[in-house]
Order: C-alpha cells, then sequence, then structure tokens
C-alpha cells in the first residue's frame, strides 16, 4: 500500500522514531542512502514560494541518487485547466514521489488519492509536517529523548505550524503547550486529534491565551510568523491582534535556564520575535534550517521502502 506524507499524525510514534533515527544516520553519513539511484525523478510542486523547502527537497533529493523536478504551479496545466487528479494519474507513471506545496489540505488528499507514488505535504494552509520532523530532529540534537519535553509555541495557534506542533509533538510523547490569542486558536479538531494520541504516548496538550504561562518551565520556545503565505492582505489587522505575543527576552526568562528557541524561517523580527532572541545564544535556528535536508531524506527513503511497491518512475 502506498504511505503518504499529508499531515503529522500519519506516521504512528514508532515510524516517526524510526525516520528521526534514520535522518541522524543520513546526517552522519550523507551519502549513505541511494533509493533513487537509477536516477529516478521525484516532481516537487510550489503553489506557493519557498527557498529551504525548495532547496532542502532538490539537494535531498540528488543525495538519493534522484533527479528533482522543480514545477511552479503556474507554469503547469494543474488547477484552472487540469484537476489535481487527473496530474496525479499523469505524474504517477514518470515520478518516484510527488512533494506540493499549496493552500488547502484538501488538495493533497486529492492527490494522494489518485496517486499510487507517495505524496508528500510540503506545506499546506494547515499543516508543515516536514518542517516538524525537522524540528524534532532538531530538538533531540540539543536535549536528548523527546518524549517528556515541554514544548510552547506562542504565537498564531491557527496557523499550520501551531497544528503540526500539536499532531508531531503529540506522536513523540512530548508535553506541548500553544499560546495564542482568542481569535486565533489552534483548530478544535486537530486539538482533539492530538489530544487522542497523547493518551496512548504519555505526552499532553495545553491550549492557552497566556503567553508567559506557556513558556513557564518549557524546554523550547518556538514562534512563527503572524501572517503566513495567503495572508497578506490581513497584515495590519494580525500585527495589531497578536501585541503581547512577541517572543522576546522577557518571555525566554519564564522557559528554564537551557530552553533552546526555535523558528522555521523566514522570521520577521521585532514581530513575531525580537532580533536578539532570534539571534542569541538560545537560538537553533540555522540547525533547524539545515535538518530540513536531512530529515526530508530520511522520509523520502522510508516512504519508498513502505510503499513496497515496484516503482515506475
Ligand atoms: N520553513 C520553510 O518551510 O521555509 P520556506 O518557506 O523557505 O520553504
Ligand atoms: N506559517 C508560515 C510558514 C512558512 C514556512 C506560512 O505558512 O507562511
Amino acid at each position: 500500500m502506498t504511505r503518504h506524507f499529508l499531515r503529522d499524525d500519519n506516521l504512528s510514534p514508532a515510524e516517526q522514531a524510526q525516520i528521526l533515527d534514520l535522518a541522524a544516520r543520513l546526517k552522519e553519513d550523507r551519502f549513505l542512502a541511494k533509493p533513487l539511484q537509477g536516477p529516478k525523478t521525484v516532481a516537487v510542486i510550489f503553489d506557493k514560494t519557498s527557498t529551504r523547502t525548495r532547496v532542502s527537497f532538490a539537494v535531498g533529493i540528488a543525495d538519493l541518487g534522484g533527479v528533482p523536478l522543480i514545477m511552479d504551479a503556474q507554469g503547469s496545466q494543474m488547477g484552472a485547466k487540469e484537476s489535481i487528479a487527473d496530474t496525479a494519474r499523469v505524474l504517477d507513471r514518470q515520478v518516484a514521489a510527488i512533494v506540493w506545496r499549496t493552500f488547502a489540505q484538501s488538495g493533497l488528499e486529492e492527490m494522494a488519492a489518485h496517486s499510487e507514488v507517495p505524496v508528500v505535504n510540503a506545506l499546506s494552509d494547515e499543516f508543515h509536517p516536514c518542517q516538524l520532523l525537522a524540528d524534532l530532529l532538531t530538538i533531540k540534537e540539543h536535549k536528548g529523548e523527546l518524549a517528556g519535553l515541554t514544548v510552547a509555541f506562542i504565537g498564531d495557534g491557527s496557523s499550520n505550524m501551531a497544528h503540526s506542533y500539536l499532531l508531531a509533538c503529540a506522536t513523540a510523547g512530548m508535553n506541548v503547550r500553544i499560546a495564542a490569542p482568542a481569535a486565533y486558536q489552534p483548530d478544535a479538531q486537530v486539538v482533539a486529534d492530538a489530544q487522542a494520541i497523547s493518551a496512548s504516548t504519555g505526552g499532553s496538550v495545553t491550549v492557552t491565551q497566556d503567553a508567559k504561562a506557556a513558556a513557564t518551565g518549557a524546554d523550547v520556545v518556538v514562534t512563527d510568523t503572524w501572517v503566513s503565505m495567503g495572508q497578506e492582505d490581513q497584515k495590519a489587522q494580525r500585527v495589531a491582534d497578536f501585541a503581547g505575543y512577541e517572543v522576546d527576552a522577557s518571555i525566554m526568562a519564564n522557559a528554564n535556564a537551557e530552553a533552546i528557541f526555535m523558528h522555521c524561517l523566514p522570521a520577521y523580527r521585532g514581530y513575531e520575535v525580537s532580533a536578539d532572541v532570534l539571534d542569541g545564544p538560545q537560538s537553533v535556528i540555522w540547525d533547524e534550517a539545515e535538518n530540513r535536508l536531512h530529515a526530508q531524506k530520511a522520509l523520502l527513503v522510508w516512504l519508498l521502502q513502505a510503499s513496497a511497491r515496484d516503482v515506475r518512475g
């Protein structure tokens, strides 16, 4: 059966752990695995802009022995002229996997429903699961075992990053706290899903409006932009609504003395995070950005193996 990675809880706790272990091995020995030797091609499609995701998938696919086919949606027929389902049927005859950054999660689900090769969510409006694999790898490197650690996400609780933090950290058995203004709380179903996962992994889920309380005693403090891609016309309103949620030295002072600060980037200094925190000694953002490469390579290796299918590409 073809395995897809559309949201963080598509992986069981054991599967997530396997991928993180493999990512650490691939970081030590970059050319350890060559499942795309041939070379096979992976389609990487962007409906939104990207630096890290574009580069890390292109480099990672090449490292695995394959060829990345980077496509911008505007240059393809998908969308107005051709359905997502028909696009999937064309691509899966030729490529080994489809990686797609898009808007609605439903588009990814439609692609996966019609693709015989793995489909990977490279960010949607709802989730950013590849980023979370990199983030968990980074936390492991700095803090050791994930289970039992406390993560505080402060900012836009309704964002793709907050939703992925909920699901991925619950899967890893972590205590995840989201602090967000009332109008920007996480989706209730995602919170419920994270709570259900936590019940079996020993993690916990807390949602609050109190940024300082969320940060108190945290091992990891994380934030993301207040204005995600597609929300640019709401910028003035959002900047006003998020007043008091900037991660600055006073927020970090509540966290554990050894706490690390994370941000998926791109970051906006003076908005969701102060420059002294983003560029300060607790920040691990450059490790986090590099780990996109290692985590996604491990994900592709794992998905291709787990899909147990003779890939035509
Ligand atoms: N963090 C992240 O996904 O960055 P890009 O938007 O540059 O890909
Ligand atoms: N929440 C941000 C993440 C960017 C990597 C966005 O969707 O724009």
